[in-house]
């Protein structure tokens, strides 16, 4: 597939992007149609989430992907992404020690043709982080709500509320950083304690339900759209709904409203 004629975005450009206040503009995809219209609508790194275990094989958690699935649809979104930075989801325990994790980046890197591998957790993932970066495998980390751990959780929530759970995510932020990862992804996290990460961050930060000062935002695609089945997250917004222009217009009004910085709204965020 063709893409846009835009130069391609690299861990350069995301860098540089948080260097000058430039937002980052983050949506997840899972086949190479969707990806061709992200792309056209300038969002700037596809995401193939695990969350296609729930919103597109119908599945109740993220728990049941694998990495086959996730090889799949990574090279499926690649032939669509154009000049988009593609970052894969590292599925549930596809990085429980550092072999198995360079084994498994190695595969959507290779067949998949993923750009970044982004995994859950802190403190307790750095070795993996390590080792990946050790061998030039670029990474974003995944702090606040990981809802790979679900079942240990028992229901999704804001993480980072009180102060010694807000000291523990500015400490995991810190050392999933120095540890080598190139981004920080944080969801559900309060807006000030996003904000407070984001200011004192190496890495460019992303922020799902994490308010309006990280230096990037990600939705899930099919939220965006409001064709995900069920309740869908406070922080979600369907732009689709009641607006010209099909789903090219709803993405780029969202590109827009990210970059603007007017997404999320203080509706979308928490305290
Ligand atoms: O799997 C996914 O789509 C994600 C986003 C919710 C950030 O990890």
């Amino acid at each position: 597939m063709t893409g846009t004629t835009r130069p391609p975005v690299t861990l350069a450009t995301l860098r540089r992007m948080k260097r000058e206040g430039e937002r980052i503009a983050m949506l997840t995809a899972y086949d190479a149609s969707f990806a061709a219209r992200l792309d056209a609508a300038g969002v700037d790194v596809v995401l193939v989430g695990d969350s296609l275990g729930m919103v597109v094989q119908g599945q109740a958690t993220t728990v049941p992907v694998t990495v086959d699935h996730m090889v799949y649809h990574t090279a499926c979104v690649s032939r669509g992404a154009g000049a988009m930075l593609v970052m894969a989801d590292m599925p549930f325990l596809s990085f429980r020690d550092p072999a198995h994790a360079l084994d498994n980046a190695a595969r959507l890197m290779q067949e998949g043709g993923a750009h970044m591998v982004k995994l859950e957790g802190g403190r307790d993932v750095l070795p993996v982080i390590e080792a990946l970066a050790g061998n030039g495998i670029p990474v974003c980390g995944h702090i606040g709500l990981q809802p790979q751990s679900i079942h240990k959780l028992g229901a999704y929530r804001v993480q980072g509320r009180g102060p010694e759970a807000a000291e523990a995510l500015r400490e995991a932020a810190r050392a999933v950083a120095a540890a080598g990862a190139d981004l920080l992804l944080m969801e559900c996290v309060p807006a000030a304690l996003a904000a407070e990460i984001t200011a004192q961050a190496a890495v460019p930060t992303i922020g799902i339900g994490a308010g309006p000062g990280c230096d990037g935002q990600v939705l899930v695609l099919y939220d965006l759209l409001g064709i995900t089945p069920g309740p869908v997250p406070r922080f979600a917004a369907d732009f689709l709904t009641g607006r010209d222009g099909g789903i090219a217009g709803a993405l780029q009004a969202w590109v827009e409203a990210v970059k603007a910085g007017t997404f999320p709204g203080p509706e979308h965020a928490f305290q």
